[in-house]
């Protein structure tokens, strides 16, 4: 009896560990597009090729990934603006997400793709491919706050520096524009991004995923630079 329930006890600290991993799971969305450079974009973070990249105030990618993060007194690095989403068909886009998982720190996801499934709103069923370029100290467990232009700044903001946008970021701080018309007023190199919210993600507000961690998709490395040692992006 005894030796039994330990048994059952062990399978349940092997299982519980598997989702303190935090590979795999169900988990909630935010967005945002706050124009800072990504926490992923310091050496140290993570095992990996190099950290993601970050641009300069003209989106000109930056060498040198200790230039400071824009979003500080000084810096200089921002986000790029390659580092939008984009539609691969109707079922299925690409992009880009600060993410924070159950028990993990930045080491197991920075530069790490999650492949998530909607499981709600009206993006349910469609599938997202998003490699982690950032993570943010507002976020809860399995979170991922994906990236698109004008979804909102949300703590920090280099837009308005960056790009001339209102002091609070285009729209409300938290949760951006909300309607694709907005988007026709945005840096040229924005537009596509901020119009796939509204196209392809269908506006869909903050829906809830299932995830898994994944391959990352060549497309997306090829963008930030960054892959995990060990990992051959396909
Ligand atoms: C979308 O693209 C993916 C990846 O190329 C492919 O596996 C999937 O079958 C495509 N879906 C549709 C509906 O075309």
């Amino acid at each position: 009896m005894l030796v039994s329930f330990q048994n059952i006890a062990l399978l349940a600290l092997a299982t519980g560990a598997a989702v303190v991993n935090g590979q795999s799971g169900s988990g909630k969305t935010t967005r945002y597009w706050d124009c800072c450079k990504g926490s992923c974009g310091w050496s140290g973070k993570a095992q990996v090729s190099q950290p993601i990249k970050s641009c300069d105030k003209s989106d000109n990618p930056l060498a040198d990934m200790a230039a400071s993060n824009a979003c500080e007194s000084g810096g200089s690095a921002y986000m790029c603006t390659n580092q939008s989403p984009w539609a691969v068909n109707d079922s299925l886009a690409y992009g880009f997400a600060a993410v924070k998982l159950a028990g993990g720190t930045e080491s197991s996801w920075c530069c790490a793709c999650y492949k998530l499934t909607f499981t709600s709103g009206a993006v349910k069923g469609q599938q997202m491919i998003v490699q982690a370029t950032n993570t943010g100290g507002d976020l809860g467990n399995n979170h991922f706050d994906l990236a698109m232009p004008g979804g909102g700044v949300g703590i920090y903001n280099a837009c308005t520096n960056q790009w001339g946008a209102p002091a609070n970021g285009w729209g409300a701080q938290y949760g951006g524009i909300s309607s694709r018309s907005e988007c026709d007023s945005f840096p040229e190199k924005l537009k596509a991004g901020c119009q796939w919210r509204f196209d392809w993600f269908k506006g869909a507000d903050n829906p809830d995923v299932s995830f898994e961690k994944v391959t990352c998709p060549k497309a997306l490395t090829d963008k930030t630079g960054c892959v995990r040692d060990g990992e051959t992006p396909t």
